[in-house]
Parts: C-alpha cells; structure tokens; sequence
C-alpha cells in the first residue's frame, strides 16, 4: 500500500492525494480476498456471465482485479481482454489464471480503462467498479468514456453490459451508533436487510436508474419530501443500491446484486413522528468521496398540519 494512504492527514492534504491512490480507486490485493469470499457477489455475477456470454464470443473484462469474473467468462468464451490499472493485481491475476482451467484464454492488459479499447470488437463488457450509491469508484465515467470511444472506433452497434442497470434509493433511519457502550456515529457498511440495531423510518426512495445501454448520468439529485412511517430518533440516511447484473426477460427475471448498505449519520438527530414528512436534499457528483456525499446532505423536518399534529 503506498505510504500515502497510511498517512493521517486532514481533509486539504488528502485532496492532494493522487485520484489513482485513493482507496476505491486503489484496492490492495488483500482486499480482494473480501470480494472473492463474498458469496451475494460472486454466485450472481457468475449467474449473469453464464447467461448471457455467447459460447465462442469475445469478452471485454475493464477492472478485472484478481482475474475471476474473466475466469468465468472464459469457461464460454473463446477469448477475453481483462484490463487492470494496478500492476500488483495484474501480476496476481496473470498468476492465478495460470493455475485455473481456461485461464490461457484470457489476456491480462495492464491498462487505464479510461483509454483501452479492445483490438476488436466484443460481444460482452463485464465492469465491476461498482460502490454503493455510485460514489468512490468510476464505473459511470468508465462506462461513459468507453462507450464514446468503443462507437467512434467500430461503429454504432455496443455490446451487452454486465451490469445491464442500477438503481439507486436512500432511505430514513434509526441507526444505533453505539459499539460496546460507546456512541460513535460512523458511516457503516452493513449487508443488506434489517439488523437489530437499526430501523426504517420511511419507505426507500428511489433517486436514480441507470441502464448502461443508455445515456450515463455524471451527478445524482435527490429534492424530496418523504414521508414518516414509523415515530422515532431520524440518526442517519441510507443508501441502497440494487444491480442488475443481467435481465432474463425470456423468463420475465433478472439476475439481481443488492450491495452492502452505506449508512451515513446525520449532523444532528431529529426526533419525527409517523404522519409528518421529512425533506432530503443532497445533490453529488458520480465517484465522489464518501466525505463529499455526508457533507452534501441537508435533511429537515417540515411543519406539520394541524390535524395530524392533533391526530399524533
Ligand atoms: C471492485 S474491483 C473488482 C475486481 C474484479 N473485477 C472482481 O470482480 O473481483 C475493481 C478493480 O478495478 C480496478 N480499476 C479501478 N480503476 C481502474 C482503471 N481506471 N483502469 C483499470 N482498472 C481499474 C481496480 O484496481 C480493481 O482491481
């Protein structure tokens, strides 16, 4: 890891840390290891390539970190192109792919996927940089930057994406931030569902879908007023992001990835009642640090009619 990332610095210095150096853009070899290991991942991704890579085709990987969704596509494909930026994973993706059945099949490039195109076109781009909430890591501008190069240089006709879409919420909550009697209102990361020590406060709203296919949004805005379901403490917001790694639509389905949730404390708490509404607003650009989404959201509450006021 470079000593950079090791450092404590405040926010000024850390904005002179390099993009490519920051984690998100940066993940260590063993950080991988929490990827592969991690089953909600893996066994959907590896459903999708199975569907939807043509036996014989060509596959472009952008991302491909350790090598295994290249390795996937390779049991179908005839050929794949797995580009990767860090020259630590390309060496262990060149290693292990040595050591799996078909991994001479797939090309390991060591590349920015800002810039690389394939020498032909491909039937399927696999891109995997994806972060809750699209922040952190560039998959938008990847996929942007791709998809203008990839038709300026073989025409019209893109391949299939895996993902093919997302889709992105935020929701109202009641986040325990105590650790062993200690109050310490963190982001987390939690895996998707309820936990005991937490609790919606309204439904999920939903503020963007992307399809790949279409056209790749650079900024996300959320202006809304959302009503409360359930009375209680409003901590913290969070934040849901669900892909689609492949759509069956033969079998009306798709095969589906429901990221880790990231909850993000509030400045301050605000006691709300069920019945009363809550606006949110927040406005960020797509890979943005973590830090630049807390700072960017504003939730208040709003007066509530006298009926309801009565009423609760
Ligand atoms: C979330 S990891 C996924 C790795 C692998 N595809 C998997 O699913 O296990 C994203 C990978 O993209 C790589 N990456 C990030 N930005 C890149 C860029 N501009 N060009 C090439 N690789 C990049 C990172 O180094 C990392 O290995």
């Amino acid at each position: 890891m470079p000593s950079q990332q090791l450092q404590v610095c405040s926010d000024a210095e850390a904005e002179k840390i390099p993009e490519e150096l920051l984690l998100g853009q940066f993940i260590p070899l063993h950080y991988h290891f929490n990827m592969l290991q991690d089953r909600a991942r893996m066994d959907p991704f590896r459903e999708a390539i199975d569907c939807v890579v043509p036996p014989g085709g060509t596959i472009l990987e952008l991302g491909g970190g350790t090598g295994v969704l290249s390795y996937f596509a390779a049991q179908t494909a005839a050929r794949v192109w797995c580009v990767e930026r860090n020259p630590a994973l390309v060496r262990a993706a060149r290693g292990f792919l040595s050591q799996n059945q078909h991994g001479d099949r797939v090309q390991v490039i060591q590349a920015d996927a800002m810039t690389y195109l394939p020498p032909e076109p491909v039937d399927v781009v696999i891109c995997e940089m994806l972060h809750v909430a699209m922040i952190r890591e560039k998959q938008l501008e990847v996929l942007r930057s791709f998809k203008e190069r990839y038709t300026a240089k073989f025409g019209p006709q893109l391949p299939q994406f895996i993902p093919d879409a997302s889709l992105l919420a935020v929701q109202l909550m009641n986040q325990d931030f105590e650790f062993g009697g200690y109050r310490a209102p963190v982001p987390m990361f939690s895996p998707p569902g309820s936990h005991p020590e937490s609790c919606y406060l309204s439904d999920a709203q939903i503020y963007s879908t992307i399809y790949y296919q279409g056209d790749i949004p650079t900024d996300f805005e959320l202006n809304q007023s959302v009503p409360i379901l359930k009375s209680g403490t409003l901590t913290a917001l969070c934040f849901l992001t669900k892909n689609f790694l492949a759509f069956q639509l033969a079998a009306g389905q798709a095969v589906q990835w429901m990221m880790h949730q990231l909850i993000l404390p509030l400045a301050e708490p605000l006691e709300v009642r069920a019945g009363e509404t809550v606006q949110i607003h927040f406005a960020y650009a797509a890979g943005c640090r973590l830090e630049d989404l807390q700072q960017a959201l504003v939730v208040t509450r709003q007066a509530m009619p006298n009926m309801l006021r009565r009423a609760a």
